[in-house]
């Protein structure tokens, strides 16, 4: 009973410590988490980007998209006129995605981990390319088959805001500053919520030069 208790408390309890904030049940962020790696990181994706180079998709509706993506991994996060999909293969080339570096699923299987969500494997990291202007509109992350895995994801460069909001569009969103090196994690109750960056500010950073790059970690398939 007194154990049964502990591990409820245990698994409820967000591990908040020095550098970790909640911003909503399921939903922390975990302040330059990615730091010390953030240079490999950003060599490892350099390879994938020569062989996935970044574009600007389209929504379904028709419009192009101001962030720039491309994905490596089993599965990648492709937007056309079809609709919103996951796909093995990249549209633009036909060839599968680069594999995801092994830097990449070590970071995110930490951050989720430190974060309560043991046993994170992902199949799927959408890198997003923001230059100034650039921004992401609030939306859900809900193409994937299993909600019970967390979103993780890297900020990288430039800083920028990213909005944290509910479950419903028009729920009233959190801004969120993001430096490089910042880490969110959001699962559990927090894993449908809206989120979303807004316009990226100038600026120019020694390892990204005048971009911002996030990196999306799912399980997807
Ligand atoms: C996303 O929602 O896929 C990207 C979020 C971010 O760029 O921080
Ligand atoms: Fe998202």
């Amino acid at each position: 009973m007194a154990a049964d208790l502990f591990e409820s408390l245990a698994i409820e309890m967000p591990p908040i410590g020095p550098g970790v904030e909640a911003l909503a049940p399921g939903a922390l962020l975990l302040r330059g988490f990615a730091a010390s790696v953030a240079r490999e990181l950003l060599a490892d994706l350099r390879r994938v980007v020569d062989r996935a180079p970044f574009r600007r998709m389209s929504t379904p509706g028709g419009l192009r998209m101001s962030v720039a993506m491309t994905n490596c991994g089993e599965l990648g996060w492709v937007s056309d006129r079809r609709g919103y999909r996951y796909d093995p293969a990249d549209p633009d080339s036909g060839l599968r995605w680069p594999p995801m570096p092994d830097s990449f699923a070590e970071l995110a299987r930490r951050a989720a981990g430190h974060a309560g969500f043991a046993g994170f494997a992902p199949d799927a990291c959408l890198v997003n390319r923001y230059a100034p202007g650039a921004r992401l509109s609030l939306h859900q992350d809900r193409d994937e088959r299993d909600f019970g895995w967390p979103i993780v994801s890297v900020s990288l460069g430039l800083p920028a805001i990213f909005q944290f909001g509910g479950a419903r569009r028009s729920d009233k969103a959190r801004r969120v500053p993001l430096q490089h090196g910042d880490v969110v994690v959001w699962g559990g109750p927090a894993r449908l919520k809206h989120h979303g960056v807004l316009a990226l500010a100038d600026g120019e950073h020694p390892l990204t030069g005048r971009s911002r790059v996030n990196l999306t970690f799912r399980k997807a398939g």
